[in-house]
């Protein structure tokens, strides 16, 4: 071989290893780097059966299948006169508060350099479908709060409905499960907010999530973003094993005149300044609605009842095995036949408890009160009660007035027109509010 040729065959070498290299180095540098959320869990607890669920989150949350999810897991310990629930993975990071304040939760953002947070309650546990959704979503929306649940006003009125029979504006998304930027998060700690995270600890409602949505959607002048986690991505301890037994699992949220006090430190909020009923608290009426494994979403204005009921996987039995043991009558010798109404019925509103099975068996069984026996059951009764899942005084939804049914256990529903003194009037509030007629 001559020289020249020589040369031409090692240029050309050359020249394929510094392709290769630059379409390497492309690739690196324009492949969207992997993001992973910093969870943030806050626990108070010492003894019922929080500290049981806490564990299995973090142990859930800590284990390989959730590594390239999740790229840390914090624990917000909020009980400095008590030591932590023994038995918790040894990966997880915990932050020990010198008071117990909810405040915290959002403090901790300061010191997370990680550019994405899930903060979520310490009685549900998503699984990786839903983390994905979440983040897939967070993605194209850093600027916002994104989460499955969520909250409205009207005008200066907080409302507790939750917002799954029909399309609605929403306001606020609930820290149930909330994942929002590292960066926006920290900014709840500005020291002009002293006097609010002040008012914040000596309120009733717990209304730290409320000033959260208010900092972040102030920041950006953005709405929040509500999300359709995938089908059966969340155990949601809370709606499956405190019913089985208050008094072992007493959540925040289990207040009356919540609605009252809510409203008040809204209203608290926005009343002053930094803050304006417009630039700090838009709404927004679109869902992202994801996919099965959470990888892409659709942004749609309707989402049906029965996709938000969807996202939930898990029974007592499998979720709280010992409670449902003690507490769920055990099943009858002949199974109950799967009637048409009763599946269908189950779709909306699972047997989560005895309560629960007993309300389903009244809407299977009775009759309106006074009835003749061959009369067809009320049709309005099933299509409103599917709204109100487990409610002994179901609203009309056909109608705006104070019409519904009261349910006289193992007899009747007893049919009234016009509110209802001794017995279903304080529960107008759980009205959803919405009209079958108008949607
Ligand atoms: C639903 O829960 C069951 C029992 O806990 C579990 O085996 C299953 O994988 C869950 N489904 C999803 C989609 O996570």
């Amino acid at each position: 071989m001559n020289l020249a040729r020589r040369r031409r065959a090692k240029a050309v070498v050359l020249a394929v290893l510094c392709c290769c290299l630059t379409a390497w180095l492309c690739r690196l540098l324009l492949r969207p780097a992997s993001l992973r959320a910093s969870i943030v869990l806050t626990a108070f607890e010492t003894t019922g059966l929080r500290p049981d669920w806490l564990r299995a989150i973090c142990e859930r949350y800590s284990s390989p299948e959730y590594a390239h999810l999740v790229e840390e897991v914090i624990l917000v310990w909020n009980n400095p006169a008590a030591a932590l629930p023994a038995g918790l993975p040894h990966s997880v990071k915990v932050v020990r508060s010198k008071e117990n304040s909810l405040n915290n939760r959002w403090l901790a953002a300061r010191n997370i350099r990680n550019p994405v947070v899930l903060a979520h309650d310490n009685d549900l546990v998503l699984n990786q479908a839903g983390i994905r959704c979440l983040l897939t979503v967070w993605r194209e929306y850093p600027d916002r709060l994104i989460g499955p649940y969520a909250r409205q006003r009207v005008d200066l009125d907080y409302v507790l409905d939750d917002l799954v029979s029909r399309p609605a504006p929403y306001h606020f998304i609930l820290p149930r499960a909330l994942v929002g930027a590292s960066s926006a998060l920290a900014e709840y700690g500005a020291p002009e907010l002293a006097p609010l995270r002040d008012y914040v600890d000596t309120q009733a409602a717990h209304c730290d999530d409320l000033l959260l949505n208010l900092v972040v959607a102030d920041l950006n002048q953005r709405p929040p973003l509500r999300v359709a986690l995938p089908p059966a991505s969340v155990s949601d301890y809370a709606s499956v094993c405190s019913p089985l037994d208050r008094s072992l699992s007493s959540g925040l949220a289990d207040q009356t005149s919540r609605s009252r006090l809510r409203t008040d430190c809204m209203q608290h909020f926005l009343s002053s300044p930094p803050f304006s009923l417009d630039a700090s608290s838009p709404s927004s009426s679109q869902v992202a609605v994801c996919d099965a494994d959470g990888s892409a979403y659709t942004v749609t204005n309707h989402v049906s009842l029965r996709r938000w009921r969807d996202m939930e996987n898990g029974t007592a039995a499998s979720l709280c095995p010992d409670l449902a043991a003690r507490h769920l009558p055990p099943p009858p010798p002949q199974p109950k036949q799967a009637t048409a109404l009763r599946s269908e019925l189950e779709e909306y509103c699972q047997p989560v408890d005895s309560a629960r099975i007993e309300w389903l068996d009244a809407l299977v069984d009775l009759k309106v009160c006074d009835a003749p026996a061959d009369e067809p059951p009320d049709p309005g009764l099933v299509p409103s009660a599917q709204h109100q899942c487990g409610a002994w005084c179901v609203w009309d939804l056909r109608k705006p007035s104070r019409a519904g049914w009261r349910l006289r256990p193992g007899v009747c529903w007893e049919r009234f027109e016009d509110g209802h003194a001794d017995w279903c009037g304080e529960w107008f509030w759980q009205r959803p509010r919405f009209n079958l007629e108008d949607s």
